[in-house]
């Protein structure tokens, strides 16, 4: 839980809590959006709960999407405070702007002990400005709001924005329960990881995951990649990948990760067959084909069964394991068994496993695995990814003083 000792009795203020509630919605014409994956909203719900039953007014503040710094209906944080309210088992009020008429008035209603959302901060361009000026207008308007700010949106505190790092320098603030949680368990893992420490890595970009696989070269025993970022690597070792995601500018890169790899001692494991089809789709036929025999007209859509059950196998064999990134297309069934494999293999470890946010916190959910079943599910995708890079957090290091 969140230390709030240092902002004293809440009891009657007005405590802004920065929560990550960006979570994947899936719009129906003219009806509300249905939320497919609540992890975000169901994470943040300990510290809006602790201090409303502290006795705050407790306003919280997230984003959604990334709109054009202006109000954008199909970016509402509405259907996402109701699906709160379900959470929390109270009512939650809804301000239909970020700093305006609605959002004082609707402030000004809340008791001891209530909660209110305001409407998504990013429909004001000064939220993510890179102009420190425009940034801190925007963070003083936030700041008229409240008498305290916790900052919780673990998946946020890698930005550099108004309501995650301005606004700490306002106001009196706090880290909140899910960031220190968070924290924790990624200092265990750069600190002194038990070993073997094994890092699985997918996703589509390679590009993404640059600076983390360069860090995790001097720390990680064994680094197991899939996903469609693996193309560029299997291109990397000389095999031909047809019609799969290729970064072909990345191929240099990659070639010399694999060479510092085997300098620096750490297993870069790549699978040795895929499923490919001859198209992205869910109905396409899946084809299981060695890494040395890619069609030219087809397309990678996830590590083959080879490559599951060794990296399954290593797996296992781990003290530790951060995962971070689907290794196929799981939303297609056809597509999902190298990603269940990976999720299933985490469960059974003696150690400590971490899901990394984003798609692979939302994979393990929507394959049907019990979250207990896993060491820890990060709600920071991006945010955990930079912690490992070895980056300072903005939304961290404004909490120092
Ligand atoms: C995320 O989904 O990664 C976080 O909510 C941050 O969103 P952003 O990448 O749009 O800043
Ligand atoms: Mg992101």
């Amino acid at each position: 839980m969140g230390d709030y000792a240092t902002l004293g009795d809440v009891q009657g203020k007005r405590v802004l809590v920065r929560s990550d509630l960006n979570v994947p919605l899936e719009s129906h014409e003219g009806g509300t959006p249905r939320i497919t994956d609540d992890g975000r909203i169901r994470a943040s719900v300990p510290t809006i709960r602790q201090l409303a039953d502290a006795g705050a007014r407790v306003v919280v503040m997230a984003h959604l999407g990334r709109p054009k710094g202006s109000p954008d209906p199909a970016y509402s944080l509405a259907p996402v405070a109701a699906r709160l309210s379900e959470l929390l088992g109270r009512p939650v009020a809804f301000a239909t702007d970020t700093v305006g008429a609605s959002a004082r008035s609707t402030v000004d209603g809340l008791g001891d002990g209530d909660v209110a959302v305001l409407e998504n901060v990013r429909f004001n361009a000064g939220e993510t400005s890179k102009d420190d000026a425009e940034r801190g207008a925007f963070a003083d308007q936030l700041a008229d709001l409240g008498d305290a700010f916790v900052s919780d949106g673990f998946g946020v505190v890698h930005r550099k924005q108004a309501s995650v790092y301005d606004l700490a320098q306002r106001l009196p603030h706090a880290m909140g329960g899910l960031v220190a949680a968070e924290i924790d368990v990624l200092r265990r893992l750069t600190e002194s990881p038990e070993r073997p420490y094994v890092v699985v890595l997918g996703g589509s970009k390679v590009s993404d995951k640059l600076a983390v696989i360069d860090n995790l070269l001097g720390k990680a025993d064994q680094l197991l990649i899939g996903g469609g970022m693996v193309f560029t690597f299997l291109k990397a070792q000389g095999h031909e990948v047809g019609k799969s995601l290729l970064e072909d500018d990345q191929v240099d890169t990659c070639k010399e990760y694999l060479r510092r790899a085997e300098e620096s001692g750490v297993e870069i494991v790549l699978p040795t067959d895929v499923v490919v089809a001859a198209e992205f789709s869910a109905d396409a036929q899946p084809v299981v084909v060695g890494v040395d025999a890619i069609p030219s007209d087809m397309i990678g859509l996830d590590i083959g069964p080879d490559s599951a059950a060794a990296f399954a196998r290593a797996i296992g064999t781990a003290k530790t394991v951060f995962w971070n990134g689907p290794m196929g297309v799981f939303e297609f069934p056809a597509f999902a068994a190298g990603t269940r494999a990976v999720a299933q293999a985490l469960t059974g470890i003696d150690g400590l496993s971490v899901v990394g946010g984003g798609d692979s916190a939302a994979a393990v959910r929507q394959l049907g695995f019990d979250e207990d079943a896993f060491g820890h599910i990060s709600t920071g995708g991006g945010a955990s990814l930079e912690y490992l890079e070895g980056k300072t957090l903005p939304g961290i290091d404004v909490l120092k003083d």
